[in-house]
């Protein structure tokens, strides 16, 4: 055994190599893969590192207490551990739990009439102004209970777990009110307790002006300031605020105020910035030191410059300029040969993206975007994970993160990309444990 052909942690080889002489205890083997990719490190990666993936055939994993304890040759590994259960992969493909960094799950009704609307030729921001879009949204929120929402967001999240995503960030921002903002990271923090899926919540209280304060924005504004970020902070209902800074929402002014209240109290930040017009959101989203910047369908050259001195990650949601018939797609491409490193998202909510599907995301950012499939597994995983401060617990297939992998049913990961709406999720394992298998796939034990 050479250290290339397994790597174990978190002991030194030596140590693993001692340990393993004696089969090293271990909960689970998984092998029988014809390829494992991942990404590799613990750090989001760009420009040419993002295509680099770690690709081999004949490798597998070994789990122990929710954690990846070696990623090697399926001969080596079987000599250094004595795993309790073996599990067999039947010649798919193993990759990381996909990381979705950006959704609004939360919610109680749907807008199809609007999604026609939008064929019809009516745009986003008409639908908006009419009183419709998220205002719409907020409406069945507010008259939804706790047990309603959470009942609903725990079957998404089962849909999630299925379409192989096993961390999810997941925004407030349909109640626009103490109250309404409080009862829906409530049921983030409720679901996140119950549920295999890890979600990390953002409190998005600045994502629209609630009806009630149309007619006078800035007291909406101290409402934020004065009482929803303080009460939410105290709580410990969030660990990120987000703003949707657009000119008919929240300009800069009062997205710097917003901002600079939330970094105080201790928040990290995350922006929807430059979707519908360049408004300098990813320069502010730099200024601010955000972990990442949103969108970005209207980002300017000097955008992304500013992104990409500050290391803030742009995270992509390339699904919603088809949902929006938006012109403007998000220069993915650009970013990366300018040495960026960019996440992909769903951007999953009930109007402009309405799909939970990872799987989807990346064949259109291969297609729309010219990412190659190493590119996008990476902007998938690592970089998403990193864009939620998580890239050293999640995002790879190494030791010492958490053991969140996929079993798929094709022969290599390029057919995530290449193959469009069907699911080929065959099994889940989620902190080291199957937490999903296809109904055709149930394994023997
Ligand atoms: O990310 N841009 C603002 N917010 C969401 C849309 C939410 C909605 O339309 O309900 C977005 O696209
Ligand atoms: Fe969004």
């Amino acid at each position: 055994m050479g250290p290339e052909q397994v790597s174990l942690g978190p002991m030194n080889h030596e140590e693993g190599a001692a340990a393993g002489g004696e089969g090293a205890q271990a909960d689970m083997l998984v092998f029988g893969a014809a390829e494992l990719a991942t990404p590799l490190g613990s750090a989001a990666r760009g420009g040419k590192a993002m295509d680099a993936l770690q690709v081999r055939t004949g490798w597998g994993v070994v789990i122990r207490d929710g954690e990846i304890m070696a990623v090697g040759d399926e001969e080596d590994l079987r000599r250094l551990f004595a795993p309790t259960l073996e599990y067999d992969a039947k010649g798919g493909t193993l990759v990381p739990g996909f990381v979705d960094a950006h959704t609004h799950p939360v919610f109680a009704t749907t807008r199809e009439d609007e999604f026609e609307l939008r064929t019809k030729g009516a745009t986003y921001l008409e639908i908006s102004l009419a009183g419709g879009g998220i205002l719409s949204t907020v409406r069945g929120v507010r008259e939804g209970s706790s047990e309603l929402l959470l009942a609903q967001l725990l079957q998404r999240l089962d849909r999630f777990l299925e379409l192989g995503t096993t961390t999810v960030e997941a925004k407030s921002g349909y109640g626009l009110s103490t109250y309404d903002e409080i009862k829906m990271l409530t049921v983030i923090a409720e679901a996140n307790r119950l549920h295999p899926v890890d979600l990390v919540a953002t409190f998005l209280g600045a994502h629209e002006f609630p009806e009630e304060y149309r007619d006078r924005r800035p007291a909406y504004v101290d409402l934020l300031v004065e009482e929803m970020l303080p009460r939410i902070a105290a709580e410990g209902l969030a660990e990120y605020c987000d703003i949707f800074t657009e000119s008919h929402v929240f300009g800069l002014e009062d997205s710097r105020r917003i901002l600079t209240r939330a970094k105080d109290l201790g928040f990290r930040l995350r922006l929807h910035v430059d979707q519908l017009s360049p408004l300098g959101g990813a320069q502010l989203a730099a200024e601010f030191g955000a972990d990442s910047a949103d969108h970005l369908e209207c980002v300017t050259t000097k955008g992304m410059e500013a992104l990409g001195r500050a290391g803030v990650i742009p995270v992509l949601c390339p699904l919603v300029a088809l949902y929006l018939r938006q012109a403007d797609e998000v220069p993915g491409r650009r970013m990366i040969d300018m040495g960026l490193a960019p996440a992909l998202a769903t951007d999953f909510n009930p109007g402009s993206c309405y799909t939970q599907s990872m799987q989807e995301v990346f064949t259109w950012s291969a297609l729309r975007l010219n990412m190659t499939a190493g590119e996008v597994l990476t902007a998938g995983t690592l970089n998403a994970a990193a864009s939620l401060g998580r890239a050293q617990r999640i995002g790879t297939l190494e030791p010492g993160k958490r053991a969140d992998l996929l079993v798929l049913d094709v022969p290599n990961h390029k057919h995530l990309c290449y193959e469009l709406g069907r699911n080929p999720v065959r099994a889940v394992i989620k902190d080291g444990r199957v937490v999903h298998e296809r109904r055709d796939f149930q394994h023997r034990r």
